[in-house]
């Protein structure tokens, strides 16, 4: 065991800090959270102990000392963990980091909750001793709910800060670590990110209705209720357009996202026009009320930009199950194969890009996106073998994992309690 972590400085008391001040409290570890003003942190607290469902009890919260970055930075330098959760902004970062490395004490640890600016940037020019103590530990929303941590160490970090901090994560806060590589929004969102602004770009195709589009997402594929459209009203189209930009400064520049990164035109406009989803009280679908008090779901019709009623949609047996799905020559068949297809072949050629292992990669989809099953445990349903052969068909590459099983002659990913790596052989699969 290494060196506990007994007491942490989060900065930032927005929606992520809030949680994972809230999530160390709830343990029982001391934590000090500062913001711009104390008003902020106070503010974050007492988000954390109201509401219907109280995050953490008022005991719990006597642990989290509310303070501002102006009046209380000091306070950190007995800190054995400062987790950086301000706005996604480099240069803040940046200057942030700066002022917390001449506070802080010698081998504590420090790392940011950034989705998706490179880590390697973050530090870039730093002194040697904040290259040596720093990570990302990527926690997802809401953060006392999600599993999924990616942690993702700076390239002249110790092992022992990840070691450190996997203890902890995994211990005492009892998250599903996933370790990941600096690249591009990590691992969860690199594929989740493709598989939502694709799918939007393929449903525009599909002339399938939104009903239907989730409806094939949610049970058949393993994705959340919400499918896409659903889990998009959810995030925001702000947050998506924020996303997509991301995307397009750091996708490398020959990687087929590229293609999808500006949202379709309805989309477009909806953004515009500030219909951006739950928190504007309708995105693609939202809840009305009539004039006797009676509610009714509605949906957004994208062609007429019109609003009509819901109407759920029923799937035929064949369209129940993704390896049957995936085949059949109709609409929905065509659509799950051109979407899924797309994300499961473009997951497939990243590794070992993104991640050193497919077992990551599958635990990053299913704790932080809420999937049934992870790309590589979905390719074993539906057979590798039938998936490459109609991907090559179709025109697509033979490449990644995919070409690393056929190589090796085997039919499956996973074989009982071992995976496939990227030299062709079985291992154990890690324990999580
Ligand atoms: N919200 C999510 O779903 C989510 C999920 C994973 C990671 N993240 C990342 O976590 C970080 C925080 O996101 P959030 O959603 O909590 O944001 P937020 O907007 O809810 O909170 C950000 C906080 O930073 C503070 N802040 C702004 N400028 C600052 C400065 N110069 N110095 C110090 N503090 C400052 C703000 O007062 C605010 O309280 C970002 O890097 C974001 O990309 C967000």
């Amino acid at each position: 065991m290494s060196a506990a972590i007994q007491k942490v400085a989060v900065i930032g008391a927005g929606t992520m800090g809030a949680g994972i001040a809230g999530l160390c409290a709830a343990t029982g570890v001391e934590v000090i959270l500062l913001d711009l003003q104390t008003e902020t942190s106070q503010k974050a607290i007492e988000r954390l102990t109201g509401g219907k469902r109280p995050a953490i009890t008022e005991e719990q919260a006597k642990l989290i000392t509310a303070g501002s970055l102006e009046t209380d930075l000091q306070t950190v330098e007995d800190c054995d963990w400062i987790c950086e959760a301000v706005v996604e902004n480099l240069q803040i970062k940046r200057d942030l980091f700066s002022k917390l490395e001449a506070v802080r004490k010698d081998g504590s640890l420090l790392t940011t909750n950034t989705s998706g600016i490179p880590l390697k940037d973050i530090y870039a020019d730093m002194p040697a001793r904040m290259q040596h103590d720093i990570a990302v530990t990527h926690f997802f929303n809401p953060v006392h709910v999600m599993k999924l941590v990616e942690l993702i160490p700076g390239s002249k970090a110790d092992p022992s800060v990840t070691k450190r901090l996997a203890e902890f994560l995994s211990g005492p806060l009892g998250k599903g670590v996933v370790y990941a590589k600096d690249t591009v929004n990590f691992i969860g969102n690199r594929i989740g990110c493709n598989w939502m602004l694709s799918g939007l770009h393929k449903a525009a195709e599909s002339n399938l209705s939104i009903e239907t589009v989730d409806a094939l997402m949610g049970k058949p594929v393993g994705l959340p209720p919400t499918g896409l459209y659903g889990l998009i009203d959810l995030i925001g189209l702000d947050v998506m357009d924020f996303v997509a930009k991301n995307l397009d400064q750091n996708l490398p520049t020959n990687d087929p996202g590229r293609e999808f990164i500006k949202m379709p035109a309805p989309e477009l406009a909806m953004l515009k026009n500030g219909q951006l989803g739950r928190k504007t009280g309708g995105g693609f679908y939202k809840l009305s009320k009539s004039e006797s008090g009676e509610k009714s779901m509605e949906v957004f019709d994208l062609q007429s930009q019109t609003w009509r009623p819901m109407s759920p949609a029923s799937l035929d047996n064949e369209h129940m199950d993704i390896a049957t799905l995936m085949f059949s020559d109709d609409n929905e068949g065509k659509f799950a194969w051109d979407l899924i297809g797309s994300t499961l072949a473009y997951t497939n050629s990243l590794v070992p890009e993104i991640s050193d292992d497919i077992v990551n990669v599958d635990r990053a989809m299913r704790w932080g996106f809420g999937w049934a099953q992870g790309p590589f445990e979905l390719l074993d349903a539906i057979g590798p073998k039938k998936f490459a052969e109609k991907h090559a068909a179709n025109g697509g590459t033979i490449d990644g994992m995919l070409k690393v099983l056929q190589d090796s002659g085997n039919d499956t990913f996973y074989k009982g309690n071992t995976y496939l790596t990227t030299a062709g052989n079985y291992e154990d699969i890690p324990a999580e």
